[in-house]
């Protein structure tokens, strides 16, 4: 963070009188809200989690050098004291990025690939200057300031992934750190159970576009009709990127090596470059062009842009994470979420992998999908018959639709397995797989498949 008195903290927070602090200390960050990861010079955020109450690590992170404690009550030593600490946050976030008018801010957000855009333009803007990006998700009211206030006087580029479970958070993360610059990738039905229906979602991540000032760019997916319609609802100049030959920034000749993983050639104004990802799955594409067409804006040239996504690599865990085991399986975690939209991008990958084994699948349920749930689940059920399994293991009660689904299609020739949970799941794919096999594991976070990829990997037992 750059350099603020407990005094200015104060300030910008709105903490109530006399706490007892150290006025005049410096907090230098970074700001932490696990007290653990304090150290000399940090402000410690405390927060009400679900397990443990973070008022009572205070002195923890006291003991461990912090410079400053945000909290809403007394926390056993000196502390500013605000009505709530993410507002808190956020007010913190939002003076920060006012003192630096240097910075260049990117936005990310969409139903899917967040993440992995987040990521890979991170990876292309480094070579550009210093740059700071979120840790894994960080992408809310908490965990975005918090990556905001990793940002100092040498950030050069703020990449941050901007995520909405309701109308407003966007407009909310925006007010905290103005984009110059915001990329939306896609609206799916990631959460539309939450918001209502699927035109709320894209309401929500078109506050985005509308969020930029005019001499800012937004960069919108043209494959997405409620993408491009965003167009509509911004000041800034578009950008455009996806497959149809009218994208600013294009992907043309798309195909799959053995390993899923696409290549394609990436067309902008500036002419043609061969892009080969490290990334497995077609979706990737979009990503990877979401990244690009931030890149080129903020001056990358084609060529660098082009080298530097084939180069990128897969910084956040359980995405499409592929591991060769010695006796010859191919486990493909992709188990730290899902959605509709998601689970059919990782079975044509799957399929595309299995080429020349077999292709097995354990699907868990996908959350918040409200009263279309069951249909979408069934959706995904026909998929992966088309997708042309040897096996579908489905997990848990929720999922079961699925195995409707698969039944129903006509191409389904596999075996249908239903088991209640991860380890059921784990000993059913054991079981049934041998070299030359691909098995993908996906399911929402809630679901916890992750568990059982790590034991189809060895990492970890059940
Ligand atoms: N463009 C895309 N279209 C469909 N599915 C995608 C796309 N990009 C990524 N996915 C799927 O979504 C999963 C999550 O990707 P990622 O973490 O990048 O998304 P995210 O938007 O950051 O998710 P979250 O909302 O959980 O933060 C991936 O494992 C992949 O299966
Ligand atoms: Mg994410």
């Amino acid at each position: 963070m750059i350099p603020l008195t407990v005094a200015e903290i104060a300030e910008i927070t709105g903490a109530a009188g006399d706490c007892g602090a150290d006025l005049a200390a410096v907090v230098s960050g970074p700001v932490v809200i696990d007290s653990r990861q304090a150290e000399p010079g940090s402000l410690f955020a405390a927060l009400p989690g679900t397990r443990a109450d973070g008022h009572e690590f205070a002195p923890q992170a006291v003991a461990a050098g912090a410079a400053a404690v945000l909290a809403t009550r007394p926390a056993g030593v000196p502390a500013l004291i605000v009505p709530d600490v993410p507002a808190a946050l956020a007010a913190l976030a939002q003076a920060v990025t006012a003192r630096l008018p240097g910075l260049t801010i990117a936005a990310i957000t969409g139903s899917a690939g967040k993440t992995t855009a987040k990521d890979l333009t991170a990876q292309l803007v480094e070579s550009l200057g210093t740059t700071v990006s979120p840790r894994a998700s960080f992408n809310n009211e908490i965990g975005h300031p918090l990556t905001v206030l990793r940002v100092t006087e040498q950030t050069r580029y703020l990449i941050a992934e901007m995520s909405a479970r309701g109308p407003g958070h966007i407009t909310a993360l925006c007010a905290m750190s103005p984009p110059g610059l915001g990329a939306v990738l896609c609206v799916g039905h990631a959460h539309a159970g939450v918001f209502g229906s699927i035109d709320d979602v894209a309401r929500a991540k078109g506050e985005l576009p509308a969020a930029l000032p005019a001499d800012g760019v937004a960069v919108l997916n043209r494959d997405d009709q409620r993408v491009l319609a965003m167009a509509e609802r911004t000041a800034a100049r578009v950008v455009t990127f996806g497959r149809s030959p009218g994208a600013d920034v294009r992907a043309a000749d798309v195909g799959l090596d053995d390993a899923g993983r696409p290549g394609f050639t990436l067309i902008t104004q500036a002419g043609a470059a061969p892009v080969r990802l490290q990334l497995h799955g077609e979706h990737n594409v979009a990503n990877a062009l979401a990244a690009a067409a931030l890149a080129g804006q903020l001056g990358m040239d084609l060529e660098a842009v082009a080298a530097g996504l084939s180069a990128a690599t897969a910084r956040s865990r359980w995405r499409m994470e592929v591991t060769h085991r010695p006796d010859g399986v191919t486990v493909i975690n992709d188990a730290y979420n899902a959605n509709p939209e998601a689970v059919a991008a990782a079975l044509s990958a799957l399929a595309t992998m299995a080429r020349g084994g077999r292709a097995f699948a354990v699907l868990g349920h996908m959350t918040e999908l409200g009263d279309q749930a069951d249909g979408l689940h069934e959706q995904a059920g026909r998929q992966a018959a088309r997708a042309g399994l040897a096996g579908l293991v489905v997990v848990g009660e929720e999922a079961a639709p699925m195995l409707d689904g698969a039944k129903a299609d006509p191409s389904w020739h596999g075996e249908l397995v239903h088991v209640p949970d991860a380890a059921a799941a784990a000993a059913a794919v054991a079981e049934r797989v041998g070299r030359g096999d691909v098995v993908l594991v996906k399911a929402s976070r809630a679901a916890n498949l992750q568990r059982v990829a790590l034991a189809l990997t060895g990492e970890m037992p059940l």
